[in-house]
């Protein structure tokens, strides 16, 4: 996914004063166009504009809808800049002055490559809201990754099937939630475990990563795990804040590409925060993919037994 500059020849971009197509198409002139192009450069159509009476910050229209309809070039925008004349196939080379009216996050999605983010969930899965989650993540086509507890899999296997099947990575959060660093060394393997021969059991053999509970574990206990554990860069600590729309702006304030943000599907809210933060970061030209995708797309091994904050970061062990 992600914003490809080819498939969006730009043509006309107003510099503050009416939008262009109002004359003298009128506002009729785009009708037709794909609202998905206003939102992908987060733009508002013409007559909109108009509604709003506010000033348009830059239109910017596809070629398709410009010369469509039977309208010459030029009674559409006269004062069109010449570069922009020829719809000539290829990248669209976008000049720096017109780039310099654009807002922040445009100009991010504009110039910048697909940036790859991670979500992760722990604690679940728990039925109604780890339905719901994947219900919205399945149709935004966003990928994350569950980091579950073993004894809440028994009565969940068909949850855990469909994240497999869609796409999802499963990770071990062990069986009891337990805290692992100072733990008996038999009781971390045995909670890492059984949880691995649950998830076997539902989903098939695979190696499914470690997230320690309250990520904390030390170096000897680490010493015992044989997968990469995972850590988090983005916590916006939702089952303290208990409000969507506070948790959505704590990770989209803050997000970087290549982040690891921590959720937990356990709680409602952050069902509904996890699909404002994909709404509005896929509208900033980010990607979601699973934990290994992030890693495989930064050309990071992952060791096992240590503990990463992002595929780039490592944590200290306690
Ligand atoms: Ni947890």
């Amino acid at each position: 996914m992600g914003l490809q500059l080819q498939h969006v020849p730009l043509v006309g971009v107003d510099d503050g004063g009416f939008p262009p197509l109002q004359e003298p198409g009128g506002p009729e002139a785009v009708v037709g166009v794909d609202m998905a192009v206003y939102q992908v450069f987060g733009l508002v159509p013409v007559d909109e504009v108009q509604q709003a009476g506010k000033p348009p910050v830059g239109v910017v229209l596809p070629v398709a809808v410009v010369l469509g309809g039977g309208m010459g070039q030029d009674d559409v925008h006269p004062s069109r800049p010449a570069e922009l004349e020829s719809p000539a196939a290829g990248p669209a080379e976008i000049p720096l002055e017109i780039l310099g009216e654009l807002d922040g996050d445009t100009l991010e999605a504009l110039v910048e490559e697909p940036k790859y983010v991670a979500l992760t969930f722990d604690d679940g899965p728990r039925a109604s809201t780890t339905s719901r989650l994947l219900d919205g993540l399945l149709e935004r086509g966003a990928a994350a990754t569950f980091f579950v507890i073993g004894q809440q899999i028994p009565g969940n296997e068909a949850l855990l099937r469909r994240m497999a099947a869609e796409g999802h990575q499963i990770g071990n959060h062990t069986y009891s939630h337990v805290r692992l660093a100072g733990a008996d060394k038999d009781a971390v393997v045995e909670e890492i475990h059984k949880t691995e021969v649950l998830l076997q059991s539902v989903v098939g053999a695979g190696s499914f990563w470690l997230r320690p509970p309250y990520g904390a574990i030390d170096t000897q206990r680490a010493a015992l795990v044989k997968t990469p554990m995972i850590y988090w860069s983005v916590d916006p600590q939702d089952w303290k804040l208990l409000d969507a729309a506070k948790v959505a702006d704590a990770v989209t304030g803050c997000v970087r590409p290549g982040d690891i943000i921590l959720l937990h599907d356990f709680y409602p809210t952050s069902v509904d925060a996890a699909l404002e933060i994909v709404d509005r970061l896929q509208a900033r030209g980010f990607a979601f993919v699973t934990v290994e995708e992030l890693f495989r797309i930064q050309g990071v091994e992952p060791q096992a037994g240590s503990l990463y904050a992002c595929p780039n970061r490592t944590r200290c062990l306690e």
